[in-house]
């Protein structure tokens, strides 16, 4: 799916993200499983992570995400009509995540449903919200990204665990004077969809085999999958919406691993220094990692406006997404 923005503009008035305070060092990680700070760094770039405590589920890393993004929209939970929450790991299947945050934010008019689409989660969730502002369905939309990967991954499978760890982020999408957003590409590709699994999460049985209900994951084709698409979406998007790679100012990738963000950065031809890297801060943290570098650039003054912004995210279906923007705050 592609297109350019048409109709009235709309953009992001408000930003925010959460992380848990527990640092897990790649030295701590170490301990667990048989694997070096030294192979973490020069396979990943990844130095720690975030981890939840145990009483803290995916809404309680999203609500003060999406309190700050509120409050620096100088808007209110009530005047929101539509909450999106992208993630893998909701507190339940059921009630909603999005339903649950509605209801503490005073949200009380508000559409709220879930959305799952990996890592590339709340970017599909981005679009989605953009496509109700824009058709009149909705007025102010708040789109969480949020997971808490720690909970379905194997502890003592190094080829995941080092990977990944827990974030949220969130923005508010309203009306503008000017855009704001300029186009979106969104694709899926199922038939990849086996590289990057869950087994034993949903309604196909299984057969009792070990590692139900943990992250599966073939690192190598997955690799080969974010390299690629990581390129194609972003120029796919950039020539929709008429626009040059010299043209983007802020490039936010998902923060995946810093080999296949600095692959795509060569490829693209964008000078590294203006792309977002936290992921040594704080692994991949799946539909977090995009709205959580938002929010980082955004406090560090690396968005200004006026700035052209590009924000590709990657992940489990296989799915990618990207949207290009103009920072409007
Ligand atoms: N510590 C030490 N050794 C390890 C570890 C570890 N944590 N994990 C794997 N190894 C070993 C392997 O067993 C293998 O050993 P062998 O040669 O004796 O068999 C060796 O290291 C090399 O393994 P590879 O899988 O070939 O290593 P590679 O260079 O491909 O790096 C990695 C692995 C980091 C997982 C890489 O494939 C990758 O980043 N893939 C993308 C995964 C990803 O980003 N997933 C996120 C979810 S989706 C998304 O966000 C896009």
């Amino acid at each position: 799916m592609i297109g350019k923005a048409q109709g009235p503009p709309v953009s992001i008035t408000g930003v925010g993200a959460y992380v848990p305070d527990r640092v897990l060092t790649n030295d701590e990680l170490s301990t667990l499983v048989d694997t070096s700070d030294e192979w973490i760094m020069e396979r990943t770039g990844i130095r720690e992570r975030r981890i939840a405590a145990p009483e803290q589920a995916l809404t309680d890393l999203a609500l003060p995400a999406a309190k700050a993004a509120i409050a620096q929209a100088g808007i209110e939970g009530k005047d929101l009509d539509l909450l999106l929450c992208a993630t893998v790991t909701p507190d339940m299947m059921f009630p909603t995540s999005s339903a649950l945050l509605a209801d503490t934010l005073g949200a009380n008019e508000a559409a709220a449903y879930d959305l799952l689409a990996g890592c590339t989660g709340f970017m599909y969730a981005l679009a989605q919200a953009y496509g109700m502002l824009v058709a009149g369905l909705a007025e102010r939309a708040l789109v969480v990204g949020g997971d808490v990967l720690s909970r379905i991954l194997d502890w003592t499978d190094r080829s995941t665990l080092v990977l990944f760890g827990d974030g949220a982020g969130a923005v508010v999408l309203e009306k503008v004077e000017k855009p704001g957003f300029l186009g979106f590409e969104l694709g899926a590709d199922g038939g990849g969809g086996i590289h990057l699994s869950l087994p034993g999460s949903g309604s196909r049985s299984m057969e009792e085999a070990t590692g139900n209900g943990y992250v599966h994951m073939n690192g190598r084709e997955v690799f080969k999958f974010a390299t690629r698409v990581l390129v194609s979406s972003a120029e796919a998007v950039l020539e929709r919406c008429g626009a040059a790679v010299e043209d983007v100012d802020v490039y936010i990738p998902h923060q995946a691993n810093v080999r296949i963000l600095d692959h795509a950065v060569q490829k693209l031809g964008i000078p590294r220094e203006r792309m977002i890297v936290n992921v040594d801060r704080y692994g991949n943290t799946s539909s977090g990692s995009i709205p959580l570098a938002l929010a980082e650039a955004q406090a560090d003054g690396r968005l200004k406006k006026g700035d052209l912004v590009l924000m590709t995210g990657m992940g489990a279906g296989l799915t990618w997404g990207s949207a290009l923007m103009e920072w409007t705050q």
